[in-house]
């Protein structure tokens, strides 16, 4: 999901050639997920129309303190409605205004009223934005808080090359979006995640497994890279995907595998929430053949798979490390017993006794047991779940 999915974006449009650019800025913001409205200056819809910006956004375009109807176009509404205001491209004028406090129009009464984070991405000849008083008032805004997403440098309209021209809209939106993510909890950290069953191969076609579905695994993992970190998910088979530019998805059969797997990424974890239902045995042989039944009775050897959660617990540093439990009877003693074998930070215990909770459920019911703290929740969607237990880190890791 995009940290701009939802976001409200004001974007202010001022009167240089750059403005056409914003046709492409408001597709982007759009594609992203945000919901966009588009205010212009007089002069900005020489370079590029109303109603352009109006279709692409999806909603009407102001310019002016009255509409045709006269009726007032409220800029308190529109700075209160605003998550972000972007004004692109900011020519030397609007931002000599925006220094003054200037309230001219209706861009920029808007500005003096937002009380959101401002991104100004300048636009303008190579000469004027040289100048002596564009740089101070570029310093001055941004020793003020706002957000400069400096010009590029090329060929300029006036026929001169240099810096100037405004950043290109996908810049700009990455820009935007680095930003946004930067000041995300868990921006810069890294998650391991375990998801799924594994599988143990009895022979080529039969396995010993369980009914785990990864659902709640990927759920936590969605939500990890929703609160900005670098995740990487070893899962077993399921039949879940996802695709996220933070996302490393590891998909492994055996438990075996998946311990490699967790052990290779493990130093560099900062969270550790181990979701996977790992097969305790594995038979002894595995038959190169598919197994007759030519015999009455089949007795297959098992051996015990690593733990991996346990080593883990053994080997942890800097770690915040979470484990599941899935009991039947004794849950809350047995969870706490897991918590302190494993030497877990925290154990999450979901309870077969539930009614939506357990396997292959879009639903779950959980505890969140530490070593001091007990707390019992709702049923809820995994989703919801997962970010129950995200604020539940949160509130542990500050607390240490
Ligand atoms: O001991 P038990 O299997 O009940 O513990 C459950 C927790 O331990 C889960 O978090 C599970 O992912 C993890 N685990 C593991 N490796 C195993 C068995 C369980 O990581 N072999």
């Amino acid at each position: 999901m995009s940290v701009l999915k939802g976001k409200h974006i004001l974007l202010g449009v001022t009167g240089g050639i750059a403005a056409y650019k914003a046709a492409f800025l408001v597709r982007l913001f759009v594609k992203e997920g945000a919901d966009v409205k588009v205010i212009m200056t007089k002069d900005a819809e020489e370079f590029v129309t109303p109603l352009t910006l109006s279709t692409l956004s999806k909603n009407p375009v102001v310019s002016s303190f009255t509409d045709k109807e006269k009726n007032w176009n409220n800029h308190v509404e529109l700075a209160e409605w605003a998550d972000l205001f972007v004004i692109a491209p900011a020519t030397a004028n609007t931002l000599a205004k925006m220094v003054q406090g200037k309230s001219d129009n209706l861009l920029v009464t808007t500005y003096l009223s937002a009380k959101c984070p401002v991104y100004v991405a300048p636009a303008m000849d190579l000469d004027m934005y040289q100048h002596s008083t564009t740089e101070r008032n570029l310093r001055h805004l941004s020793e003020s808080k706002h957000l400069i997403i400096e010009p590029e440098s090329g060929e300029l309209a006036s026929g001169l090359t240099g810096k100037g021209r405004m950043a290109e809209p996908e810049n700009i939106v990455q820009y935007i979006k680095n930003q946004l993510s930067s000041q995300l909890p868990l921006w810069g950290k890294t998650v391991l995640i375990t998801a799924g069953p594994t599988y143990e191969a009895i022979d080529p076609v039969r396995f010993i497994g369980n009914h785990s579905s990864g659902k709640m695994g990927f759920a936590l993992a969605q939500i990890a890279l929703d609160f900005g970190a670098q995740v990487h998910l070893i899962t077993g088979p399921t039949a879940l995907d996802m695709s996220h530019e933070h996302l490393t998805m590891q998909r492994v059969v055996s438990a075996e595998q998946m311990y490699q797997g967790a052990l290779e990424v493990y130093s560099k974890a900062d969270i550790v929430i181990a979701a996977a239902a790992v097969s305790d045995y594995r038979p002894k042989h595995q038959f190169n053949q598919k197994i007759k039944k030519t015999e009455d009775h089949l007795t297959l050897e098992l051996v015990k798979n690593p733990d991996i959660l346990k080593t883990l617990g053994e080997q942890k540093k800097q770690q915040f490390l979470v484990g599941f439990a899935l009991e039947t009877n004794n849950e809350v003693e047995n969870a706490k017993q897991k918590l302190l074998k494993k030497n877990l930070d925290m154990i999450v215990l979901n309870s077969l006794q539930d009614k939506g909770a357990g396997f292959k459920k879009d639903t779950n019911r959980i505890s969140i047991i530490t070593k001091t703290d007990f707390s019992r929740f709702d049923t809820k969607s995994k989703d919801k779940v997962a970010f129950d237990i995200f604020q539940s880190i949160f509130e542990h890791i500050n607390a240490r």
